[in-house]
């Protein structure tokens, strides 16, 4: 960076690893109540208390990954603890998010030819002499594999489990002793409102982005991208980074309207698993046997979405073995969708 700006070519981005999704910046504001309950709720672990375990809920991009990483960093540091985070998402299987908590906590586990049920004896061989945080993310992605929250579930007074969702509705479809053990406290993440995310957006433009590139027009803009998305700052934050690597591409020093406008018609659609996965599930729980078109109509009640987005939760409902899909007598491609 620095030779760039002794060449005189300074661009738009002073730092791209600001705007990567594994940063975490130094403040996370709006963010101190969510921290602050999880910061009490470590203390009385650390101090030797019984976990009280903790639910955070919230949707995508509300600060959930953000706030845990950075409570976990300083639950090590400050207390004999030992943290573990682990992503539901990334470790699909009950084996590979058992070991992922084993090798966080330093357990050695063989990496070929082992059993989930012997991952899990060590951790709990572990944990009869040890104290753990562990932090499951994205945990609603276990639906229909949730065996393993019902392991974790159990690991009794030496580990604080968080659990991180984009919901409370996938509770509804896991065992309710899992719920009851794992959710015994829970902390709420809403969605960020314009003036909030453009004060993550001044926070990450000064940190990515050289002075004068952008203006407070340029960053409320992104602000209301993210807004209009359900409050998501993570699309905030990729809104804007595109907008800089569009006025950059372009030679342009400042980054405009139009670099934004350009952005957002490029920002990928995101549907998260959560909430509507659980809302198929349980319409047809209550109203019996439904084909994609009546689910469709059913969901449109509550959320904007296309017969096709329909098709894939199924489809994916489907994987999960919560539904049972077959064709309907005599109506050729009509498909029928039950609950299992
Ligand atoms: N209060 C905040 N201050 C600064 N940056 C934030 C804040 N909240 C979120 N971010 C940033 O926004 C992005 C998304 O946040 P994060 O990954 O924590 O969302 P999440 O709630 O875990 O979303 P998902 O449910 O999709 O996993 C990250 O880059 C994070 O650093
Ligand atoms: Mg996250």
């Amino acid at each position: 960076m620095y030779l760039r700006r002794y060449l005189g070519e300074e661009g738009v981005i002073a730092n791209p690893d600001v705007f990567d999704p594994d940063y975490l910046p130094e403040e996370l504001p709006f963010r101190e109540g969510q921290m602050g309950e999880l910061a009490r709720e470590i203390t009385f672990f650390a101090r030797g208390n019984a976990p009280t375990n903790v639910l955070l809920w919230g949707p995508p991009g509300t600060g959930k990954t953000a706030t845990v990483r950075k409570m976990l960093r300083e639950a090590s540091a400050v207390f004999p603890l030992r943290t573990v985070y682990v992503n539901a998402w990334k470790q699909r299987s009950r084996l590979s998010v058992l070991s992922g908590v084993a090798s966080s906590l330093g357990i050695p586990v063989p990496l070929k030819g082992v059993s989930a049920d012997l991952v899990l004896q060590r951790i709990e061989e572990f944990l009869e002499e040890n104290r753990a945080i562990i932090a499951v993310d994205e945990a609603d992605r276990l639906v229909g594999r949730e065996d393993v929250l019902y392991d974790l579930s159990r690991l009794g007074k030496n580990a604080l489990l968080i659990t991180v969702a984009n919901g409370r509705d996938f509770l509804s479809l896991i065992d309710r002793r899992v719920v009851s053990s794992l959710f015994q406290a829970e902390v709420e993440y809403p969605p960020y409102t314009v003036p909030q995310l453009t004060e993550i957006l001044r926070q990450r433009a000064e940190a990515g982005l050289y002075p004068g590139t952008y203006d407070d027009q340029v960053l409320r803009a992104c602000a209301a991208v993210g807004y209009s998305r359900g409050g998501d700052a993570r699309v905030a934050i990729t809104c804007l980074f595109n907008a800089a690597k569009r006025a950059e591409a372009e030679g342009s020093r400042r980054i405009t309207l139009e670099h934004v406008k350009a952005a957002r018609a490029a920002l990928p659609e995101r549907t998260p698993l959560e909430p509507h996965l659980s809302l198929i599930v349980r319409i047809l729980r209550e109203k019996g046997p439904l084909t994609t078109k009546e689910i469709y109509e059913e969901v449109r009640k509550s959320y904007n979405v296309t017969i096709r987005s329909i098709r894939n939760y199924v489809r994916e409902l489907e994987r999960l073995g919560l539904v049972k899909v077959s064709r309907a007598p005599r109506r050729g491609n009509v498909l029928v969708v039950e609950a299992k």
